[in-house]
């Protein structure tokens, strides 16, 4: 099971991250797989001597190799800094201005640094004609058709529906709607890659994941772990979500 712990913005003091790197240090095991997700610098500060089993994720990348860009962190600089993984087109991101054309860029930007990509996809709001199906597929066919079988084939999928995030446990997507998804999303990577490869994709589910509906939530839903928010960022919740699930 990965777990990948998106900080977001919600930390921005050192002794909190290395409270809970420590934390995820002790929280990984051979089933559990933590992979944290700071703010650029503090991710700079723990992940460049890291040698724990605990990984480093970028909350985004630059769309860019580099260059005059002020402000800009590119894929370089994150693997430089110790990532090894990055989150790509989050909906904050999305909502900031990120184009399916430039999530499909900043792929090629992670996979050409050696980070493996989170690909975020998800629905606004579901519909009771099935709309939302359409949306999660055409955010899966305009961020992977650009990409060779190989590289398809390294992406992690994070279906993470916009209605469920930041809410709580209450307001998450409920174990049946999640294992159809989970269904629908390797059905349509059956399509975009060959082979068995899309068998071997990991799917995981991000919005509202709390302590409450971790374990329900991957009981029979066929998803191979969570993109937590809000819950990664308090260590006694993370904590308690993580044992649910060991
Ligand atoms: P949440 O965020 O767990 O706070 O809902 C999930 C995400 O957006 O990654």
């Amino acid at each position: 099971m990965l777990i990948v712990a998106n900080w977001k913005a919600y930390v921005d003091d050192f002794a909190k991250a290395k409270k809970l790197f420590a934390l995820a240090k002790r929280l990984t095991s051979k089933d559990i797989r933590v992979v944290l997700a700071p703010p650029a610098p503090l991710l700079g500060t723990l992940a460049t001597r890291n040698k724990s089993n605990v990984a480093f994720a970028a909350q985004d990348v630059s769309l860019t190799a580099g260059g005059a860009l002020t402000g800009e962190v590119t894929a370089g600089a994150y693997a430089a800094a110790g990532a090894t993984y990055a989150i790509i087109g989050h909906s904050e991101r999305r909502a900031a201005g990120d184009t399916d054309a430039i999530v499909a860029e900043k792929i090629v930007q992670a996979l050409s640094h050696g980070l493996t990509p989170i690909l975020c996809v998800g629905e606004t709001e579901r519909d009771g004609e099935g709309k939302y199906l359409s949306v999660v597929r055409e955010g899966l066919t305009l961020a992977l058709s650009p990409l060779t079988q190989k590289e398809r084939a390294e992406v992690i999928i994070a279906y993470e529906p916009l209605w469920a995030i930041g809410k709580t446990a209450a307001a998450a997507i409920g174990p049946s709607d999640l294992s159809e998804m989970a269904l629908y999303i390797r059905k349509v990577l059956s399509e975009l890659l060959s082979g068995k490869n899309s068998a071997r994709s990991l799917v995981l589910y991000g919005g509202s994941v709390e302590p409450e509906n971790a374990r329900a939530l991957t009981e029979h839903s066929g998803i191979d772990g969570f993109l937590v928010g809000h819950a990664s960022v308090e260590p006694d919740t993370f904590s308690l979500l993580v044992k649910q699930l060991a």
